[in-house]
């Protein structure tokens, strides 16, 4: 039986023959393959620097550093999302602050934060959650530092403007199925020069002046060449999500589901595609037997684990929230078999 997984990335010989040369070259570990993403990514972004690093949890800790965040600080965050930005809150001994997320569109609620912060929240973390910008503009109005989360929405905009250029920071994922891979990676971006350099510093740590604690959160040039292939390609990589997501669209509503929320000021690329179903459970075991991934959006929401109430969007988009396989290199009769399966488990 074909199996059709949730994710994969979609890669080509463009790829395999720019990780050649890398390998070829000699130069392997950070060097000038890194400063070309780098600058292709920001001019991307459209903001001053870009800082490439080995993961988005590793850009997540080092923005929180770069804005001095320690001990005893609240970081506010949704609920529903996976559990990296809880693990940089706790890099840096700070507070996770949870706030709901709007049940139409799986962003942090803005209404719902602004009444949770207090004066200890130092920042905000604002993932655009499966692709969708966030309540950016409101969310950076409310007067706290923003780290962008755009792990899940690079090439996404707000008005027009790409997402990662509202923030004081923001932060990338390049993991193997994101929106392009690196097969592990990440970028911190930013119009501050202060806090790139802040970056630059506590990513590396030889030949340095003093004994501060550093890391080694650096990207290799292999990973580079490949991400800065699967950057050219991002127009195409978006337009097929796009596509995918259309054909998603134009099914539900002709089975008079509900379709996932687009406000009309804000441009998706579909980094995931969630339908709501009662029987979310039978949906997940119903796939595997029938060789089609489907996923909970996120494993587990952070109100869990904290073991905490009074989320209850977080917890309907958990109780009721299936993500449907939705990748570029995804076919169209692979789209049909997929419809045709998850039809009865529809919500109307
Ligand atoms: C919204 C969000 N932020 C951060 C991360 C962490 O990225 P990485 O897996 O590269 O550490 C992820 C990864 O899944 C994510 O979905």
């Amino acid at each position: 039986m074909p199996v059709i997984p949730h994710s994969r990335p979609t890669i080509d010989h463009a790829e395999i023959d720019a990780v050649t040369a890398v390998l070829k070259s000699g130069q392997l570990a950070q060097g000038g393959q890194v400063l070309r993403f780098e600058q292709a990514l920001a001019a991307r972004i459209g903001v001053r620097g870009a800082l490439a690093v080995s993961s988005g949890t590793a850009a997540l800790h080092l923005a929180l550093l770069a804005l001095k965040i320690g001990e005893g600080d609240e970081v506010a965050l949704p609920s529903f999302v996976c559990p990296a930005l809880l693990n940089a809150i706790r890099s840096v001994r700070a507070v996770p602050l949870l706030a709901d997320i709007d049940p139409m569109t799986f962003n942090i609620d803005v209404q719902d934060l602004r009444r949770r912060l207090t004066a200890k929240t130092k920042a905000v973390i604002v993932p655009h959650m499966f692709g969708l910008p966030a309540d950016i503009r409101e969310i950076v109005a409310l007067g706290v530092p923003v780290i962008e989360d755009c792990a899940q929405s690079l090439g996404s905009r707000y008005e027009g403007v790409p997402t990662g250029r509202f923030g004081t920071l923001a932060i990338f994922s390049f993991y193997a199925t994101k929106v392009i891979c690196t097969g592990e990676g990440g970028m911190v971006a930013s119009n501050d020069q202060r806090l790139l350099d802040a970056v630059r510093d506590l990513r590396e740590y030889d030949e340095k002046a003093d004994d501060r604690l550093r890391y080694n959160y650096k990207l290799t040039d292999l990973q580079a060449a490949l991400g800065m292939v699967q950057l050219e390609k991002l127009p195409a990589l978006i337009a097929r999500r796009r596509a995918l997501a259309k054909q998603y669209d134009d099914f539900l509503s002709r089975c008079a589901a509900p379709v996932p929320a687009r406000p009309a000021e804000r441009e998706s690329i579909f980094y995931r595609y969630i339908i709501r179903t009662e029987r979310l459970a039978e949906l997940l075991a119903a796939g595997e037997g029938a060789g089609i991934a489907y996923r909970r959006p996120v494993f587990k929401p952070l109100h869990h684990y904290l073991g905490t109430t009074g989320y209850p969007a977080s917890e309907a988009a958990f109780r009721t929230g299936a993500s449907l396989p939705i990748y570029p290199s995804l076919q169209d009769d692979e789209v049909a078999a997929i419809l045709s399966h998850v039809q009865p488990f529809l919500r109307r």
